[in-house]
């Protein structure tokens, strides 16, 4: 079986990039990528490029090639789901708000919807896989919502029947582009060979076959989950010693590039921050923890809870500390935030650790000049809950359009995220811009410690004892 024709569900940070990669190295595919949300899809279709809802690295540059040719974005569901030979489902899983679970299982009610819409519209076989990450026995549910809506068309059209694979996406934002270009692996589980080679066949239009993996359908959905919560503990188990360098006057980064160069570790994954942000690692984790307990595994469940934990613990040890070098009290005074996204090179504010750091400050009644180089005005004050901070007298926060600006008469600046922008700055300027004694807090290490000190601003950087 050849695909000729891709419909994906869902155009977000995982479905947009990863089909825009697809067009550009399958010309012989017609890749169309629907979403429910209309706004969403007019701005992938905008011809001012630096309106599509999602910044990537090299994003830009394949919209450009393909938009038009192989690649399309619409909401019209019902007939790119009629057209397609395989649809992968792409929508967001979020950790269920309420009900049983609530906090920690995802909620699959996108996924279903996604699912009935194919069982609708599909009038021939039709591959479906599972893109989004997802808990283990998904598959389960999409097979049996597929395959009663055939037995129920069964007098009409005999011909319609459905495979289902779990092809989870690995990519991380802000590399998306080049991550997908060239991945570590391509998972596939599944049953139906004829389908798993179907799939096979799309990557190798660029991806060599050694590093495309067949599994079960369960192993792949559970490898995924795995991959993340382990990326997630090192993370977590970074930012503890962190803690440790400040209290012994050793230092993180020197720890962890001699711990990671033994080749049983790894360098990768090893830097010390504000905790892990982004819309997987909290969520992925917090669903192991509700597997592990519905199977009574007590343990398992309190370990990964843990990595959670110190997470929390290490975005309240930043505001004590903060609050403690600034002479106990913040209220009343100028804080430059820098960043804002979870992490460089997205605009995405997902789970970001600015987002509970810069509530706190709020509420100790610091009021904060924020600057994000992609992050907008809209989304901060969605985030931060506080949708007319401009008009309102009492104000909280202000949105940044310059770097430079953001320091003026600030008592400390904050820098949170690791924007590339962030490591040259003119710390002269700076210290003028800023109220002495200003205090520089750098929750990831990426300013230039030497010219911040010899500017006489006060330092205090992440895991870096004195
Ligand atoms: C992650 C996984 O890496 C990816 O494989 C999966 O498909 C989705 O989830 P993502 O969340 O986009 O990707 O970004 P990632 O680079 O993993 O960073 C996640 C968070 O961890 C960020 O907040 C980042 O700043 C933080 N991080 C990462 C650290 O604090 N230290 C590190 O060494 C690495
Ligand atoms: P991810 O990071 O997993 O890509 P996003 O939230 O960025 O998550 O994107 C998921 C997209 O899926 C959103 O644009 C949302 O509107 C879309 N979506 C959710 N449910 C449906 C559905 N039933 N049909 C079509 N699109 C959907």
């Amino acid at each position: 079986m050849k695909v000729k024709n891709i419909c994906c569900i869902g155009a977000g940070y995982v479905g947009g990039p990863t089909m825009a990669v697809i067009a550009k190295h399958c010309p012989d595919i017609q890749v169309n990528v629907v979403d429910i949300n209309k706004e969403r899809i007019e701005r992938w279709n905008d011809n001012d490029f630096t309106n599509l809802p999602i910044y990537e690295p090299g994003l830009e540059e394949i919209i450009k090639k393909c938009r038009g040719k192989n690649l399309h974005f619409s909401t019209e569901m019902p007939q790119k789901i009629k057209d397609a030979d395989l649809i992968f489902i792409s929508v967001n899983t979020p950790t269920k708000t309420k009900g049983v679970g609530a906090g920690q299982a995802i909620d699959l009610k996108y996924v279903e919807e996604s699912s009935r819409q194919i069982a609708k519209h599909a009038n021939k076989f039709t591959i479906v896989v599972e893109k989004s990450t997802l808990p283990v026995k998904t598959a389960q549910t999409i097979k049996e919502i597929l395959n009663a809506s055939t037995n129920n068309k069964q007098d009409q059209k005999k011909e319609v029947s459905f495979s289902v694979l779990s092809n989870p996406e690995f990519l991380a934002e802000g590399s998306a582009i080049s991550d997908l270009e060239n991945p570590d692996r391509i998972l596939i589980g599944g049953d139906d060979d004829k389908s798993i080679k179907a799939l096979v066949d799309i990557y190798a239009h660029w991806v060599s076959k050694n590093k495309v993996l067949t599994t079960d359908l369960w192993s792949s959905e559970l490898s995924k989950l795995i991959a993340n919560a382990f990326l997630a503990q090192r993370i977590s188990s970074i930012n503890t010693i962190s803690a440790l360098c400040e209290a012994t006057g050793a230092h993180i980064k020197d720890v962890a590039l001699a711990v990671g160069m033994d080749k049983r570790i790894g360098k990768y994954f090893l830097n010390s921050g504000p905790g892990f942000g982004g819309s997987c690692f909290k969520k992925d984790i917090s669903n192991l923890v509700y597997i592990s307990n519905h199977y009574n595994l007590f343990e398992v469940a309190n370990y990964w809870q843990k990595v959670l934990d110190i997470n929390t613990w290490q975005q309240r040890r930043f505001i004590n500390l903060i609050i403690n070098k600034m002479f106990g009290t913040i209220s009343s005074k100028k804080i430059a935030i820098l960043g804002f996204s979870f992490k460089a090179n997205t605009n995405d504010t997902r789970e970001s650790p600015a987002i509970y750091i810069c509530k706190k400050l709020i509420e100790e009644g610091a009021i904060l000049n924020i600057y994000d180089p992609k992050v907008n005005f809209q989304q901060m004050s969605k985030d931060l809950e506080n949708n007319d901070s401009e008009m309102n007298n009492d104000i909280k926060w202000r949105y940044s359009e310059e770097v430079y600006d953001t320091f003026i008469n600030a008592d400390a600046a904050i820098f949170l995220t690791e924007w590339d922008e962030f490591q040259n700055l003119n710390w002269q300027k700076i210290k003028k811009a800023m109220r002495q004694p200003a205090f520089i807090f750098d929750t990831r290490s990426i300013v230039n410690i030497k010219e911040v000190k010899e500017s006489n601003l006060k330092i205090w950087q992440v895991g870096y004892g004195y």
